[in-house]
């Protein structure tokens, strides 16, 4: 129950699928959440139910692939609750689905900017308060599209692996810090993204779906319990690491 008691934790696209589940429940866990997002309406309806249940979380508007913006937020959860233990670098975008020759330039780098240099902002700028906590925990979202190919996603699978390499140095250059840097790489979970790929390309994302051994997709939950994880002293010996929660999938 209370895992995270007396912590302070940013959770990036808190307000849909795998991001609103984990802010649910670290609230949950006694946590304060500071929940960052584009969606004004769904962002506030989260921090707003976790009120209702006699939790503490504010919402925040943020693009995260903006460095200022990232920095702002990061001093906003400080001077709203006083320090910040835990950064879940979490929010997304699947970008369309075309083969590489077809993709556009300038999508590629919205895709990188939303997911891959949007972790490397939240780390940059959240260290420096973490050190002042004595230590905290950064948790990347990354997905098995950064560890195994994936057609007609090359930007996608590009950001993801590069949220891996991210992860594993920023784990070695503040382990002395005690500040602990791991990744979760999510198969196929049925989130709102998920919904929007499907209806792009049903038939490759049913072929997904079969493709993992357990047999189905997972949920926005099973991640959240993994986050949750990685931000408790649950994890205490644990940095640099990528997490597959996928069904099986990438020990094919
Ligand atoms: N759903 C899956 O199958 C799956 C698998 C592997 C990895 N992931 C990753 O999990 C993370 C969460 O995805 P999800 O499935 O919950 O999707 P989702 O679409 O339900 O949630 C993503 C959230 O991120 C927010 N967001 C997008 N761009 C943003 C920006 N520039 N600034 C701030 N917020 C922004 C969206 O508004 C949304 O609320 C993503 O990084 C995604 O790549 C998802």
């Amino acid at each position: 129950m209370n895992k995270l008691k007396g912590k302070v934790a940013i959770v990036t696209g808190g307000a849909s699928g795998i991001g609103r589940a984990t802010a649910v429940l670290f609230s949950g866990e006694g946590s304060t959440v500071v929940i960052a997002d584009l969606k004004d309406d769904e962002g506030s309806r989260v921090a707003e139910e976790i009120g209702k249940n006699g939790g503490k979380a504010i919402f925040v508007h943020v693009d995260v692939s903006e460095s200022d913006q990232v920095k702002q937020l990061v001093e906003k959860a400080v001077k709203e609750f006083g320090r910040l233990d835990v950064m879940f670098n979490n929010a997304g975008i699947e970008g369309p689905v075309k083969r590489t020759e077809d993709y556009p330039v300038d999508t590629f780098d919205k895709v990188i900017s939303v997911n891959m240099k949007s972790v490397f902002y939240g780390i940059k700028h959240s260290v420096g308060e973490m050190r002042k906590a004595g230590g905290g925990s950064i948790i990347n979202t990354a997905s098995i599209a950064g560890l195994v190919g994936f057609t007609n996603m090359c930007a996608y699978t590009a950001s993801k692996g590069g949220v891996i390499q991210l992860t594993k140095t920023a784990a070695l250059e503040y382990a002395s810090d005690r500040i602990r840097v791991n990744a979760i790489a999510p198969g196929v979970i049925s989130t709102p993204m998920v919904e929007r790929a499907a209806e792009a390309d049903p038939e490759m994302m049913e072929g997904i779906k079969k493709a993992h051994p357990l047999g189905r997709m997972g949920t926005p939950d099973e991640i959240a319990k993994a986050a949750l994880y990685l931000a408790s002293e649950d994890s205490s010996f644990v940095t640099g690491t990528v997490l597959t929660v996928d069904g099986g999938y990438v020990a094919q």
